[in-house]
């Protein structure tokens, strides 16, 4: 037993380094994938505001439509290209060798992005360009250093350079009773007033469902998947009576 359990433990570290690390620099976000809203509002995002650039090109519009419940005719009309079939991958025409010529870098297809980067990451990224006029656009990332995205939600967040501001403190420092709970921290992101049509509340819910919408993308099948684990995990609860039951009638006479 102790053996299985030093066992277990090794298994587990790296998972809880990992963890660890993540947590200290990613703000957390919740993603409910079942949240239909959301998932509308988010595939509404992508494609006005990532599709010129980005193709989910695993993704089908038919297959989209029917996990979010938007009716097909609705789904060709406002969140497909003109011409688009309800059958049709979820393409674009940009070329990647054209796009590596104008950007530096190919938009990669976002289909699996959730998988690859994790919903935190993407909810940091995406909130996290600042102006640095060094950059070939004018922008660059604190989460993805010199990265080759120009800030295409600028206008719905507004404009944020890097300054000083009072920043939350965080880890063993927050759980000292006499230090402040805040401090002035630079290299923060600093929001321009009135550049944005939202506020930051508002631009924070609209990428978590871009985010969840992402998350749904890299797995679409993931509410069928926790509804059969239910029926599993039932169906074993079911199969451990029967067997504790079993088990008594066969030691009954032997005690
Ligand atoms: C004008 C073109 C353009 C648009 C529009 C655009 N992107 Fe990008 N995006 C890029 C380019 C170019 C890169 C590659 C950056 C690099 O590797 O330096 C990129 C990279 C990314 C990455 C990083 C992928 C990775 O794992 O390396 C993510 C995530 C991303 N974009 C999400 C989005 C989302 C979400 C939207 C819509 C809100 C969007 N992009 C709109 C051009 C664009």
């Amino acid at each position: 037993m102790k053996r299985l359990l030093a066992v277990l433990l090794i298994a587990l570290l790296p998972a809880l380094s990992f963890a660890a690390e993540h947590a200290a620099d990613l703000e957390s976000v919740d993603i409910d994938v079942s949240d239909k809203a959301s998932l509308q509002d988010g595939a509404r995002t992508f494609v006005n505001y990532c599709m010129g650039c980005h193709s989910a090109r695993f993704q089908r519009y038919e297959r989209v439509a029917d996990d979010l419940g938007i009716p097909h005719d609705l789904m060709l009309e406002k969140l497909a290209p003109a011409g688009a079939k309800i059958g049709d991958h979820m393409t674009i025409g940009m070329q990647p060798a054209d796009a590596k010529t104008w950007f530096g870098a190919a938009p990669p297809d976002l289909t699996l992005v959730a998988r690859v980067r994790g919903t935190d990451w993407l909810y940091g990224y995406l909130r996290s360009f600042y102006e640095d006029p060094t950059r070939p656009w004018g922008v660059n990332n604190t989460v993805f250093p010199n990265v080759a995205m120009p800030n295409v939600l600028e206008g719905l967040q507004g404009r944020q350079r890097l300054g000083c501001r009072e920043v939350q403190r965080r880890g063993v420092e927050a759980e000292h009773a006499d230090t402040p709970l805040t401090h002035e921290g630079c290299d923060q992101l600093v929001a321009v007033p009135n550049t944005g049509t939202l506020t930051e509340a508002q631009f924070n819910e609209k990428i978590k469902n871009l985010v969840t919408f992402l998350a749904y993308s890299a797995n679409p099948d993931k509410l069928q998947h926790q509804r059969i684990g239910t029926y599993v995990l039932l169906y074993l609860a079911v199969l451990l009576i029967l067997a504790y039951l079993l088990k008594r009638e066969f030691w009954k006479d032997i005690h």
